[in-house]
């Protein structure tokens, strides 16, 4: 690998640095040395020098994913440390938190230590796990998240499950106050959802299927607004996806309590309607809404209200799909999709192209204390080169991940990560990843 790594004539874009121009960036020992109009000449005239040209693309600081579930320990048949973090750099994310619903669970030291290993050995994006609220993720006996946070956890959570128990949550935020370490909230009263499929409204009653209903979550997120108030704690909601919880949000954060909330690529894309088919690819927890939620949700994106964007990237195997609507497990792959997804709401005007950027990289970092990726002389170099005008067809055969749930299979998509670089490090770059795979990626349609 070359020692210099020289981008030419692209538009660099970062909204925290209040830079978005058509400059030159020179990489050099893992650090972003300069930038500027034609700063490149000289370092591109070295022999130790990689020029990378590229006539249109956009440099980008990394992304960071709050939300993904790696399937290691326990399922590693629908995922691996190693798959998801090649799918992550594929999809521009060079930090990614994963989720403790893993079997076993990551409640404690040793397996958060585990995942740290693994990641470190891979050398390629940054794993930051996410430890357990409680014991087994069964919502009653706290975990020890000093020792996880030790280990390396930046969050705690029970995601898949909602810590209902208020005296068990009121001693989880209390807890992890004393830390400062965020709490993340799979909000579901699971009384209310007991059965369910899909969201309740007309189309679950057209097709007489149970119903999640949106009171299910803004019940949760008041009551958890209230707790982070009381005790003075940092609350986090994962997956937001009705208009309830956003005005709940919006009220919160006017009275200044530290609450901040992430959505899905899906949940602004999609609506309950997507199930008309049956196609269990669309089933998820939280399930897809209605039209108005996705507009009230893309509304609060874009203003704020929700501050950032998180994949819930969850992968699962045809055994867990190819069946009945009932039988069908939750969720949806995303880490490879959500950035080209997403570039489709800025076309459109639904979303400003610096508040997509922020919501990907500088906001979710800060909410769990991360570095956060930046485009700036001296700065660690975490960043990615896209081709915002390549167009492509979601092919999930192609995919890093090693599972295809996704119902975007056979949606064109415009804009496509063509390098990652972490830390320095060409982690992910399309030409290179095609000649390894080569009889995958020999139809590659781009
Ligand atoms: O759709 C979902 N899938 N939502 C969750 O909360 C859990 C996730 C999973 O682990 O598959």
């Amino acid at each position: 690998m070359s020692d210099v790594l020289v981008f030419r004539g692209v538009r660099a874009i970062d909204p925290a640095s209040a830079l978005d121009a058509e400059v030159d960036v020179v990489v050099e020992r893992g650090r972003i040395l300069r930038i500027g109009p034609g700063v490149g000449g000289d370092a591109a005239a070295s022999e130790r020098a990689r020029v990378v040209q590229r006539p249109g693309a956009w440099l980008l600081p990394g992304l960071v994913d709050l939300h993904a579930h790696l399937r290691e320990p326990g399922a590693e048949g629908k995922e691996d440390i190693a798959s998801g973090l090649r799918a992550a750099a594929a999809g521009g994310f060079v930090d990614v938190c994963a989720m403790p619903n893993t079997r076993p669970v990551n409640d404690s030291r040793v397996v958060t230590e585990t995942l740290v290993a693994k990641a470190r050995d891979l050398a390629t994006v940054r794993l930051h796990p996410i430890g357990a609220i409680t014991m087994g993720q069964r919502g009653e006996q706290l975990t020890e998240m000093a020792d996880m946070r030790a280990a390396g956890a930046v969050a705690v959570s029970d995601d898949g499950r909602c810590v209902t128990n208020s005296q068990v949550m009121r001693r989880a935020l209390e807890y992890a106050a004393t830390f400062d370490l965020p709490v993340i909230q799979h909000a579901e009263d699971h009384a209310l959802t007991e059965g369910a499929q899909m969201h309740e409204g007309a189309i679950s009653t057209k097709l007489g299927l149970r119903g999640w209903p949106r009171i299910a979550e803004d019940i949760i997120v008041a009551r958890d607004v209230l707790l982070a108030e009381y005790v003075g704690a940092r609350y986090h909601v994962a997956h937001v996806s009705t208009e309830g919880a956003v005005r709940i949000l919006r009220e919160a954060k006017a009275r200044g309590i530290a609450v901040t909330a992430e959505v899905t690529p899906h949940h602004l894309l999609l609506t309950h309607e997507s199930l008309l088919g049956y196609d269990t690819a669309c089933k998820v927890n939280p399930p897809l809404r209605e039209a108005r939620d996705v507009e009230t949700l893309r509304r609060a994106l874009a203003d704020g209200t929700i501050d950032c964007v998180a994949t819930d990237h969850a992968p699962h195997g045809v055994l867990d799909k190819n069946v009945e609507l009932a039988e069908a497990a939750p969720g949806m792959i995303g880490l490879e999709l959500c950035l080209p997804l997403l570039l489709g709401l800025v076309r459109e005007g639904s979303l400003p192209l610096s508040r997509l950027i922020d919501a990907l990289t500088a906001a979710p970092a800060r909410i769990v204390g991360l570095e956060p990726p930046r485009l700036r002389e001296g700065a660690s170099a975490d960043l990615i080169l896209v081709d915002p005008t390549l167009s492509w067809t979601i092919d999930p055969t192609r995919l890093r991940t090693k599972s295809r749930n996704t119902p975007f299979a056979g949606r064109t998509v415009q804009g496509r990560v063509a390098m990652t670089v972490c830390g320095g490090r060409i982690v992910h770059e399309e030409g290179i990843e095609d000649l390894h795979h080569a009889p995958r990626s020999a139809h590659r349609t781009l």
